[in-house]
């Protein structure tokens, strides 16, 4: 259900982190996280101190970026948590890395998209009533949404072209166009309705 070029993240780069994001990164968008301020410089300047991946193989991952920036990873859809979980002398785990992580992942977790949200009841009940819906939704696999719930994605949605515009997914794409973005979409006469109260309320036609 995820788009093949939804960024997926990398939270912690040592010896397993780093060469899967490096991986990952020769084909897709991924953002690799770590606390360590200095292993992020050393990353961004192409050296590994681990010596797990070569300076040339970790620049062929083309796609691959890095940050210590929390907020970076609110692009992610995809999280991969690889940071340390030593045990001690009793083989009791330490998780203290592994909560911190979860920590700054939570935010990063809201998973706007149509797995989370009720798009697939709404575009069903509209359906119910005879209204032909389509959806746009950046983050989703095209092919998918049909097979798994009979969507059909609009992946470049003509402007001029609806009786309505629903705002189900508040995704920073969206909000930061703009409501005159989103409605531009609509024809003339056109009802816009703010599901997710993004927006002023006056500046909508409909809101919960
Ligand atoms: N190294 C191995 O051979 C190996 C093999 C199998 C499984 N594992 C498991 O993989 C996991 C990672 O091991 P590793 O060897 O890569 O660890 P590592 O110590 O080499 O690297 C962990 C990285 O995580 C970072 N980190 C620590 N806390 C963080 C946080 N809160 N947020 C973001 N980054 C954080 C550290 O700065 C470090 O760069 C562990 O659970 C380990 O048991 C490791």
């Amino acid at each position: 259900m995820i788009a093949p070029d939804a960024p997926i993240a990398v939270i912690g780069h040592g010896y397993v982190g780093l060469p899967l994001a490096v991986e990952f990164g020769k084909h897709r968008p991924v953002i690799g996280f770590d606390v360590k301020l200095d292993r992020i410089a050393a990353l961004r300047q192409g050296r590994d101190h681990t010596r797990e991946v070569h300076s040339a193989d970790l620049a062929s991952a083309t796609h691959l970026t890095f940050t210590a920036d929390p907020a970076d990873l609110a692009a992610a859809r995809v999280f991969i948590v690889t940071v340390p979980t030593p045990i001690d002398a009793h083989k009791r785990p330490d998780l203290t890395a592994l909560l911190g992580a979860s920590e700054t992942v939570g935010p990063a977790l809201n998973c706007p998209d149509l797995r989370n949200t009720r798009v697939v009841d709404v575009a069903a009940e509209l359906a119910d009533y005879g209204v032909a819906v389509e959806v746009q939704d950046p983050w989703v696999d095209p092919s998918e949404a049909k097979a798994e719930y009979g969507l059909v994605l609009s992946v470049h949605p003509d402007p001029d072209s609806y009786d309505g515009v629903l705002l189900a997914v508040p995704h920073t794409l969206f909000i930061d166009g703009g409501i005159e973005e989103l409605r531009r979409f609509g024809r003339r006469n056109h009802v816009f309705f703010d599901l997710k109260s993004r927006f002023r309320a006056e500046d909508s036609d409909l809101r919960l």
